[in-house]
Parts: structure tokens; sequence; C-alpha cells
């Protein structure tokens, strides 16, 4: 098992290692005395993982609940949070009691954001069962539901206890799933530098997923240490995203989200070497890696179509933006623009 410490609001252990799932309640106990425990999870992940994650935490002292929500981001919002919320009440959780969010990145974000607003705050710990949710989501409490206007604009910082991965559970994921999971480390890939860049290239991430994982948390260990609420560095994780939500939108989410983010980082990267601030070495390797996982580089949508989305997109239409730009494995930055940049940005992008 490996461990990676935490450092943000709150200090916390993220557990990576082979059947950990089967070891949920001795682990929490080491970090939570026995109390109810709430395992918020969705329809698919429910049917595959919640009995081993109950009978461990029951083994441990746990009086366990379950809150079931169908599967899929059309289940992130504002009724299924309610629901949830009421059910908690319902059953009288009190502040002493946990949360246990078991499942992807939807169960994570809304399970954590039911955590962060039941009785103005209660504990909860994340089990991600997906590759997007191992390597990204289930750290840095970022919590939050979609609204009917947009994607994640309610939600909460809200720090787990613990987060428990068992890269195990993955092995059930549907095969697209785990490739959309894919483009969220190659994000990584460029982010964090050449050697791992490169071992993506020689290995694919499925013979490596402990490393893989290991090496993702480890990078957004030190961004959040450094950039808790999201203020400057933190943004480097949205390399890829303003495009990539755009297409999303405009996909009406028949695309998966990191396949957006693909097609996202291919659009950036394609214009920061007309901009001058990549090489067209560099384009021309990350398009071929993207390609090599099997995601998407281009979209059916035209630059004045995604630059609509991006102008009505309220967590961006109003002033300036920072867009992720890659210079370089390892030397990706931020670059501040008026929002109108981004036409030529996206004009440049989507020229194949
Ligand atoms: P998801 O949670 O919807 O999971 C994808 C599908 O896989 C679902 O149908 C789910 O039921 C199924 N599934 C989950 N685990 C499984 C398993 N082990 N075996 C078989 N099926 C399984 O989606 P996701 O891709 O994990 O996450 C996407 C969400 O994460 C988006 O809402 C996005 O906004 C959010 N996100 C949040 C952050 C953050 O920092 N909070 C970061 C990135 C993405
Ligand atoms: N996934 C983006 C973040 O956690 O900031």
């Amino acid at each position: 098992m490996k461990t990676i410490t935490v450092s943000a609001s709150k200090t916390y252990e993220v557990l990576v290692g082979s059947g950990l799932l089967d070891q949920t309640g001795e682990l929490t106990a080491r970090v939570v005395k026995p109390c109810k425990a709430a395992i918020i999870t969705d329809s698919t992940v429910d049917a595959l993982y919640t009995e081993r994650t109950r009978r461990s935490l029951e083994q441990a002292g746990f009086e366990t609940l379950l809150f079931v929500f169908p599967a899929g981001e059309s289940s992130k919002n504002l009724t299924v949070f309610g629901q949830a919320l009421n059910f908690l009440a319902e059953h009288r959780l009190s502040r002493s009691d946990l949360i246990v969010a078991l499942g992807g990145g939807v169960v994570g974000d809304l399970a954590g954001f039911v955590a962060a607003v039941y009785l103005r705050g209660i504990r909860f710990i994340q089990i991600p069962t997906t590759l997007l949710a191992a390597v990204d989501s289930s750290v840095g409490g970022k919590t939050a539901v979609d609204l009917d206007t947009g994607k994640n604009l309610a939600g909460a910082f809200w720090q787990p206890e613990l987060v428990i991965c068992d890269p195990d559970t993955l092995a059930t994921l549907p095969e697209r799933t785990f490739r959309e999971g894919c483009a969220e480390v190659l994000k990584y890939g460029l982010l964090i530098g050449e050697e791992f860049l490169r071992s993506l290239e020689e290995t694919p991430v499925s013979d490596q997923l402990e490393a893989v994982i290991c090496t993702c948390i480890a990078y957004k260990r030190d961004i959040v240490a450094g950039d808790e609420f999201d203020r400057g560095q933190r943004q480097l994780l949205n390399l890829g995203h303003t495009i990539g939500h755009a297409v999303e939108t405009k996909a009406d989410y028949r695309l998966f989200h990191g396949e957006c983010v693909a097609i996202g980082m291919a659009a950036v990267i394609r214009a920061a070497v007309q901009m001058g601030h990549c090489s067209a070495a560099l384009r021309d390797r990350v398009l071929a890696l993207i390609r090599k996982y099997g995601l998407p580089t281009e979209t059916e949508f035209t630059a004045d179509e995604l630059y609509a989305v991006c102008c009505s997109d309220k967590k961006i239409a109003s002033g300036t933006i920072r867009l992720v730009v890659p210079a370089a494995p390892g030397g990706c930055r931020l670059l501040p623009m008026p929002v109108s940049d981004l036409r030529e940005w996206l004009e440049k992008g989507l020229a194949v």
C-alpha cells in the first residue's frame, strides 16, 4: 500500500493499493471512530462494490446506511442533492457521523457537496472507482453539482478525511470510461514533465496503474497544498478544460468529459504552436499520444460555435480568463487574456 499525505485546510492520507476495498472498515476506523456511515453511491457501482464496502465497515464497528442514485452526470443535480440531504436527516445522521462516497467523479462531487452542507459540514471519505476519480476528483476537496445553467456551478471546497483507492476496482470499468480517465492522465503527463510523459508513451496506463495513480496524486498533492482554493497554480489542472468544457456542452454530454478534455488539449497545443509558445515537435508528440490512447483530437464544432458557448459560460464569460498553455513537458503556464482572445485560440486550435 502506498500512502500520500495531502496537507490542505485538513491533512489526510490517500491510500493506494490492490485489495484495499475490503479493508475499508479498518482503514477508516484509524481516522474516524466507528459511527453511522452513510454510503452514497450510484446504481452501477452499487451493484458492484457496495456489499464489500458495507461488510468491511460493519466488521470494523460502523453502522451502515445506503443512498443510491441513478448512474450518470444527469444525476449530479440539485434534486438528487436534496434527496440525499433528506435521507441523512431522516436517518438522523449527526455531526459525529460519516459519509462514504463510493464511485466515480459524479458520486464524489455530489456526496462531497452533501457532506459540506449537511449540518453545516460533516466528515466524509472518498473511495474512487473510476480512473478519473482515482487520479483527480477524489483528491483536493472540490465538490459540486450542476445547475440547469451550467456544470459545477454550485459547490464547496470540502476536504475528505481519507481517500481509499483500490486499483482493482477499475477492472470492471467499461473500456470507454477507462479511456476517458486516460485523458486526465495524459494531462498530468504534460504538466508533470518529460519522464512521466515518456513512461505514458512507452507503457500503457493499464500496465502501470498503481504507479500512474500515485504519480498523478503526488503532483496534485503539491498543487493543492500551494493553492487549495484555486486562485493560482491549481488552475494548471484545467489544461485542456476551457475548450473541452465548451465541446462537452455543445455535444450535450454525448461525449465523455475525458474525451472533451483530449479534444481541448489537442486544440490548445495546436494553437500554442501557431502563437509561438510551443514547438511543433511537442505538438506532434502529444497528438500522437492522445490518439494512441484511443481518444479524439478533433471536433465537429466550429470555432464560432465553441466561442459562443464560452461567452455564455458563467465561469468564464466575464473579463479575463487564464488559459493553460503548454510550452514544454513540465512547463505549462497560465496565460491571462481577455475572453475575446479565445476566438483566435479556437480558430488556430481547430484548424487541422
Ligand atoms: P462517473 O462518476 O459518472 O463514472 C462514469 C461511469 O462509470 C458511471 O456510469 C459509473 O456508474 C460507472 N462506474 C464507476 N465506477 C465503476 C467501476 N469500477 N466499474 C464499472 N463502472 C463504474 O464519471 P467520472 O468520469 O468518474 O467523473 C466525471 C465527473 O467528475 C464529472 O462530473 C466531473 O465534473 C467531475 N470531476 C471532478 C473533479 C474534482 O476535482 N472534483 C475533477 C475532475 C472531474
Ligand atoms: N480537477 C481540478 C481540480 O481539482 O482543481
